[in-house]
This record gives C-alpha cells, structure tokens and sequence, in this order.
C-alpha cells in the first residue's frame, strides 16, 4: 500500500536558544523523514514533516515583560531565530509555523467543544497561590519555598532537588514568589479539567499505549505504570490517572477559551494541537487534504519523535484528546534520551551549553554533528553522549578517512587520463560490488526502524571494503605504467560507483554533501532506487573538488571557550582584607566630590548596577551591624549579600522590597560566608543626619534590570 506520512518534532519553546541538546531530536527526525521522501512515490506517496514554536504560557509572557517588549514581538524575534538555527543544521521541516496561529486556535477550540460534548470537561474551584504584587496566580515553577520533608532552602513548588521528594506548592513551608520575591496567597478560582479519571479515558489508555508499534516497549511500560495497570487490583485501585488542570487564569499569553472570558488554554492544552495547526496552514499552501491525515478513519501515518520528558504529554493526554475528540490517534509516538556531553549534563559553566548558533558562527560543519548524532542514535530511549574528542576523531576517520577518501583518491585520473568519462562497471571484476547494491535494502530497513547507528555501521564496513580495494589495485602505481590504462579506468570508475553508492545511504544524514557529490558526479538528486541503477559506461563526471575538511581540534576548544561564559562575579577569586561592612553599604560623601575625582562615562559604566529583589532577609548570629540578604537580580540563582544595615532595618520588613545592588563586585569572603555584590544606601558622611537609606527604584522596576 502506499504510504502517506506525517512527522513531527517537539516543538520547541519561544524563550530560549536552540542548543545542542534540542538538535539531537530534529536532527532524528530530519535524517528519518529525509530517508522516506528518498524512496519511490510508489512507497511513499508523500511525507510532511511539520513543526511550529511553541509559544504561549507564564514563562514567555514573563520574558517578554522583562525584554521590555510585547509577547508578540518576543515570538516573532525567536521565530526568526529557531528558523535560521534549523536551516543552518539542514532540519527541513515543510512548515514551520507557530502554535499563536488561527490554525492552532481553531482546532483547540473545536478539540474543547467536543471533549464538552463528550461529557469529559469538568469545571471546579481550586485554590492555588497567587502573587499580589504581580496580581497572578503562579505556576507551581514560580513558587519556591523551603521542601517539607527535607527543609533544603529555595526548593520549587513541585519537588524537591536535593531529597527528590514530589509534592504540592501549598506543601511549601516559607513560600515566595518567584517572580516577585513576595508571599503568595493561596486565592480560589475557577478551573476547568480534562477527566482523564472517567473510565472511557482509563480503559482507552490501557488499550491504546499496549498496541503493537504505538510505543517503545520501555515506554509501553513506563505508561502502564503511570496508569496504575495492575490486573489483580479492584477498579478503583487500578485508577492512578487525575484529572487534567486545562485553563489558566489572566494574565496569560495563549488563547482565551471561547466559553469563559478571562480563563485561557494552558499551554500544554494548545501545543500538540500546534502539530495540527502547523499542518493545516500547510495543507493551504500545499492544497492537501488536511482531513485525510486527520479523520478518525485515516489510512495515513502520523509520528511524533519527542524527548523523553514529555512522554506523559504524548502517550495519555494527546492521544485521548484525539480519541474523544473524533480525530485519528498517533500511529506511534517516538522517544529518544537526552544528550549529555563528555559523560555529563550540559553544563553552562563548563561551556557544554552549546547553541546551534554558535556552533555555526564558529564555523564548525553542521554536517558533523549530523554525522555524529546519527552514529550513536538508536530507536530506544537511552542518553546519547557527545564526547568531543570521540566526535573529532570519529568525524575524521570515518567521513574523511573513509569515505570521502575513496574518491579523493581515484576520481583525477578519470579527469586527467579519460576526460571524465566513466568506464562500465557491470563486467566479472565488478562482482565486489554487489554487496553494495544489495546493502540498499538492509540499510533501509535500519532507517525506517530509526536504527541510524546500524545504518552506519554497515555503510562504514562497505566503505572500509572499498579502500582495501583501492589499496590492493593502486591506481597511482597503475597510472604511471604504460598498458594498464583499462585497468586504471576500471578500478577508478568502479571505485566512484562504491562512492556514490554510499553516498546514497549517506544522503538522509548527510545532504550537503551528498548534493556536492551528485554536482561532481553530474547526476540527478540520488532516491533508493539509484542504487540498482549504475552509472553507464562513458558517462561524464565534473573535475573533483574538495568535499570536506578534517575537524581541527583547536575549533572545539574554540566551540567550547565561545560558550563559556566570562567568570561571574560569584567566581571571581575574593579580594582580601576589604572590610566587609564598608563592601556591604555606600556611603556617598554629602558634600561635592573635587573635579580631581571625576571619572568618565566608561569607568563608570564598568560598574553594573541592577535592580534586586530582596526575597530572603535575616539576622547574622554573631555580626552587630549585618543583615543577610538574598537577592533576586534576574538570574537563575539568588544572591546573598551581606549588608551592614542592622541598625535601620527589621529583616522582616526588607522581604519582597525591590533596591540597587552593584552585581558585578567582586565577592568577598566573609566570617558568616560569602557576600556576592553590594546594596546601595545612602547615609550622611557627617554623621549630622543618622540613618541608613536604602535605595528604591520607583514602581515599574524589574529584578535584573541595569541602573545607568
Ligand atoms: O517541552 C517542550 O519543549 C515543549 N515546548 C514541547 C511541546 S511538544 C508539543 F506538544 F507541542
Ligand atoms: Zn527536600
């Protein structure tokens, strides 16, 4: 039967850089959908690979409240940029679109009225925190506070890093705001469910994730799992799945629902519906038949290749959705592991937090990485790890060691001794060949199972083949010897026909080249099916011109030291004998400085003043004048700050006031532990006024934001 397919990819959030890590999953999927539009029409009608960004939700709003910009204009400028990152790495989606899209909101809208319809949407009053400086109600991710089993500090509202213990953000002892550093209140609202607990939900998933092909086994049983499948067990006990929290309340970027103003999809409602969405906008373009790949009925193919965090979104609620929505479930959904790097978690600091970006910037071949991650990838859920020095040595010795080796070595003396035209290799010492035509359908099989390792294994022994026989038939010695012409042109022209056989297979991974190497070759764009079709004798090739370069391994050093970033305040070596008290308050002179003392523009931008948030504030056992602080500067980690404030302020007052630290000094080590930057205050150098003064920026002000 001919097949029709669509592939998605996750769709990746609009706040943040593609990096290394996302790449592992399109890349997976390119190599895979770029293989099925290889093979004959007869096959493979067609294949659509669609993907959007994702687009709504706090964590964006939030963003693009910092930018200083409008959510909009935020995923219009990250559009822009995931566009150009994805080209770069030849991920070639036939749309990319976006899930803020009337597409997206259509189907979301018509997904709800008949999940309503269904009986399946239930609404009820919940109370949950609320920030009343910020005036929202807070995603669990934005509540910290201190975990209740183990007592670990700055823990977030769902569990806990340091014990690993799951609970409720109401669990917190000490919450605080994230956003705000202010304490939340627990507020009720209105919200609207998904009764994934309904028995047609429960029994349709125990059936739906232990369907042949629908889920990898690890993941078929990691579902069960989450559903409680435990066939001794009464109803009642076997049901593990609740209900599923759909709405938001305002303010929210994503879209209202139709029903009920001032509630909103939340964002994991409308991102999958985005692959639909995505889809739709093309089968405009395209004039496809959007319904033909999505009615309850549909003979097409639909896969979804994700990470494996969000399997339970994939594997229970979109498939239910899709079920009781009256539309096609996903033929399978496809998990992959996440990618670490020399063995460890992408880490910022260690400059293994690569972009896309900058990996392209550096110069480096997007073709190399491609190579590499298809290497290692398998169809299971495993990590994949990037060992940068295994990827120089493996990209070298495999591609250019190898491969591109084969013809750099035959494909002059075609040139020069034979005008560029191909002798014929059908005759009896072609017979070493055969295995290369017939590896076709292996290989294939490897591709469809997503078994791009495999694949490559077997195209890499082919190609070790190849070089022993250049190696036993010497061209360059049989070039310089009167007579042997024939013998010359033949180990040549069929050492080019195992080249662009393997070119072929390389093609799903490899399509740059690939493209260069069908120029040189002067043929057509190489599908499945060439490799039965040998070039015919006297066929012109073009003159051979370098195919790719060897990875140095100064550029991954270069890679690495571009993503580090410059030592932060917090790492800077601790200068000695500064008093602390003095670091921890300024105390600007009352009167004039003398002209002496001016400084310039640069020398006073060099210090970086920014708007904190004091979010933590408590006595220093042991100091007279100190207060320790915990700042909110807009980063990922809080600061603590030591300030000699004590005798003007109640700690207690301090929690949630916004003021101007210098984030760029030098950390000092202190008696009571380090002090990471400096409050501003003024006081009055005479001592004629007492007091210590704080400085307040005026309402409006962010954490994080510069003070210049
Ligand atoms: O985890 C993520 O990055 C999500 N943005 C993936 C969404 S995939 C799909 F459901 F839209
Ligand atoms: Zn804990």
């Amino acid at each position: 039967m001919t097949r029709k397919i669509l592939v998605t990819s996750a769709l990746p959030y609009a706040n943040g850089a593609i990096h290394l890590g996302h790449l592992v999953e399109y890349i997976q999927t390119d190599i895979w959908v770029r293989f099925q539009k290889m093979q004959p029409k007869e096959q493979v009608a067609e294949c659509w690979y669609v993907c959007a960004d994702d687009t709504h939700g706090t964590p964006i709003m939030l963003r693009a409240e910092k930018d200083g910009i409008t959510p909009e204009a935020l995923i219009a400028r990250v559009h822009g940029e995931h566009a150009r990152d994805f080209a770069g790495f030849h991920v070639a989606f036939d749309n990319f679109y976006t899930t803020h899209s009337p597409e997206t909101q259509d189907c979301a809208n018509e997904i709800y009225a008949r999940l309503k319809a269904a009986g399946l949407i239930e609404v009820r009053t919940i109370a949950q925190y609320y920030d009343p400086l910020k005036q929202m109600f807070l995603p669990d991710r934005f509540i910290k506070g201190e975990c209740p089993k183990c007592g670990a500090k700055d823990q977030y509202g769902d569990n806990c890093e340091m014990c690993g213990a799951a609970y409720t953000p109401n669990e917190l002892i000490n919450p605080y705001s994230a956003v705000s550093g202010a304490k939340p209140e627990l507020r009720n609202s209105d919200h609207y469910f998904f009764k994934l607990s309904d028995p047609r939900c429960q029994s349709f998933l125990r059936r739906w994730t232990r369907e042949p092909g629908r889920l990898q086994a690890e993941a078929a049983n990691k579902m069960q799992e989450w559903l409680g499948f435990n066939e001794n067990a009464d109803a009642a006990e076997q049901n593990k799945l609740t209900d599923w929290d759909i709405s938001r309340d305002a303010p929210y970027f994503g879209f209202e629902m139709p029903d009920a103003p001032g509630k909103y999809f939340y964002v994991w409602l409308d991102a999958p519906i985005g692959y639909m969405g995505s889809f739709k906008n093309l089968c405009a373009q395209k004039g496809l038949d959007f319904d033909a790949y999505w009615k309850p009925d549909s003979k097409a193919e639909l896969y979804h290749f994700i990470g494996k965090d969000i399997l339970y979104f994939h594997a229970l609620f979109w498939p239910a959705e899709l079920e009781y929505a009256g539309y096609r479930t996903p033929t399978s959904v496809f998990a992959h592991g996440f990618l670490t790097v020399d063995g460890a978690k992408m880490s910022k600091s260690r400059g293994t937090f690569i972009t896309a970006e900058s990996y392209l910037q550096e110069g480096l071949n997007p073709e190399w990485l491609r190579y590499y991650y298809a290497a290692k990838l398998g169809n299971t859920m495993e990590d994949i790890d990037l060992n940068l020095d295994d990827f120089v040595a493996r990209v070298n010795s495999d591609l250019v060691g190898k491969y591109v080796n084969i013809a750099s070595r035959c494909a002059g003396f075609i040139s020069k001794k034979f005008g560029g035209r191909l002798a014929a290799v059908d005759g009896v010492d072609c017979e070493w060949l055969k295995p290369f035509r017939s590896a076709a359908g292996t290989i294939a099989a490897a591709y469809e199972d997503r078994e791009f390792g495999r694949a490559l294994r077997e195209v890499m022994a082919l190609a070790d083949v190849a070089n022993v026989v250049v190696n036993v038939r010497k061209p360059w010695e049989l070039a310089k010897q009167e007579g042997r012409e024939a013998e010359l042109h033949d180990a040549c022209s069929q050492a080019l026909e195992a080249f662009r056989l393997l070119t072929l297979y390389l093609k799903p991974v490899l399509p740059k080249l690939a493209e260069a190497v069908e120029a040189f070759l002067d043929i057509a764009p190489l599908a499945w099916s060439d490799a039965g079709k040998p070039l015919p004798a006297g066929h012109t090739i073009k003159p051979y011109g370098h195919l790719l370069t060897r990875i140095d391994a100064k550029q991954i050093a270069a890679l690495v030291a571009a993503n580090t970033p410059p030592p932060a305040a917090s790492e800077q070596p601790a200068p000695v004998a500064v008093p602390a008290v003095q670091a921890a308050v300024a105390a600007p002179a009352a009167t004039a400085a003398p002209e002496a003392d001016n400084i310039s523009i640069d020398e006073f931008m060099k210090v970086e003043l920014r708007i904190a948030r004091i979010v933590d504030a408590g006595q220093v056992e042991g100091a007279e004048k100190l207060i320790r602080l915990a700042l909110d500067v807009g980063e990922e980690k809080r600061r603590q700050v030591f300030a000699g404030i004590k005798s003007a302020y109640d700690p207690a007052q301090l929690i949630g006031r916004l003021t101007v630290m210098v984030a760029n000094l030098a950390p000092r080590k202190m008696k009571f532990g380090i002090s990471e930057g400096m409050v501003l205050a003024a006081s009055d150098a005479d001592g004629k006024t007492p007091g210590i003064f704080l400085l307040a920026p005026d309402a409006g002000a962010l954490p994080g934001m510069r003070v210049k």
